[in-house]
């Protein structure tokens, strides 16, 4: 790690680590957002707590790191289309996210990374878990990795967002809409290079991974079958606790995340901004 003014406490040896001491209602200067991306991309994951921010204030700590990339599917925050609504009400009993995934690996240049801001959390309970997609790629067999390393894999938003989505006839109408709008298809390398970092990693999620290209449905679905169980693996997870005020900034080209439903009867708010990547290779 190199050296660097503000505190960061990593949270397990996979990813994750929490950013502390740091007011983003305040602007940053150019110094302080090159240590936080720095931090962003050795840990995937960074967290900051007791953040008391407004929807504008929110937008321009995210515009500081990339341009905002308007989510078609979600309901935006009234008057910020650039912020995605994450909400849970107490006589609902699904959630948006309780599937591991990455998002935008639909679109045909995936979203960077995305900053979600705790607006109103359960007692207990709504915890997000996030996965690091280095370590599973760098702890397969070298024999495995040859063999990702020449595929390809189909993205798809139309399964999840589109009029045969899953989430029609459940309680999650109404907090996803535009369905006519997941035309989105993409092939994206399996191992992808960081574009910032350098390093391998899996790219590809158990929610919008559609197929290995060229193979049968049942070869494509054997071997994600694998690549996923592995992915999981306790060693190369963190979970995040929130509170009002917590935000999460996590980098969608190397990490999935989970967000746990084990909290019924109670309302989960969260504003969500996507922030634009750059192409995959
Ligand atoms: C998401 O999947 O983007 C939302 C995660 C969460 O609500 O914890």
């Amino acid at each position: 790690m190199r050296n660097s003014t503000i505190d960061i406490q990593p949270l397990t040896g996979a990813l994750g680590a929490e950013i502390l001491g740091i007011d983003l209602s305040r602007p940053l200067d150019d110094g302080r957002v090159r240590e936080i991306r720095q931090a962003f991309l050795d840990h995937g994951v960074i967290f900051f707590r007791d953040q008391t921010l407004t929807p504008e204030q929110h937008i321009a700590f995210a515009e500081r790191f990339a341009p905002i990339n308007v989510n078609r599917f979600f309901t935006a925050v009234p008057g910020h289309p650039q912020i995605a609504e994450v909400r849970k009400e107490p006589q609902q009993t699904r959630n948006i996210g309780s599937q591991w995934h990455t998002d935008h690996s639909y679109d045909q240049v995936p979203a960077m990374g995305s900053v979600l801001l705790a607006r109103e959390v359960p007692d207990h309970g709504g915890d997000t878990l996030f996965a690091s997609m280095y370590l599973a790629y760098e702890s397969l067999s070298d024999g495995l990795k040859r063999t990702l390393e020449s595929l390809r894999a189909v993205h798809s938003s139309r399964h999840i967002f589109g009029p045969q989505a899953r989430y029609f006839g459940t309680d999650l109408e109404g907090r996803l809409h535009n369905p006519e709008l997941a035309t989105q298809d993409a092939v994206h390398p399996v191992v992808i290079r960081h574009p910032e970092t350098g390093r391998k990693a899996l790219y590809v999620n158990p929610n919008f991974t559609v197929g290995i290209e060229g193979w049968h449905p049942e070869e494509s679905k054997a071997l994600l079958d694998f690549l996923y169980r592995h992915a999981v693996q306790p060693d190369f997870l963190c979970r995040f606790r929130w509170r009002a005020g917590s935000i999460a900034f996590w980098d969608n080209r190397c990490t999935w995340h989970y967000a746990v439903n084990d909290y019924q009867g109670q309302r989960r708010l969260m504003h969500r901004i996507t922030l634009d990547g750059m192409p995959l290779g």
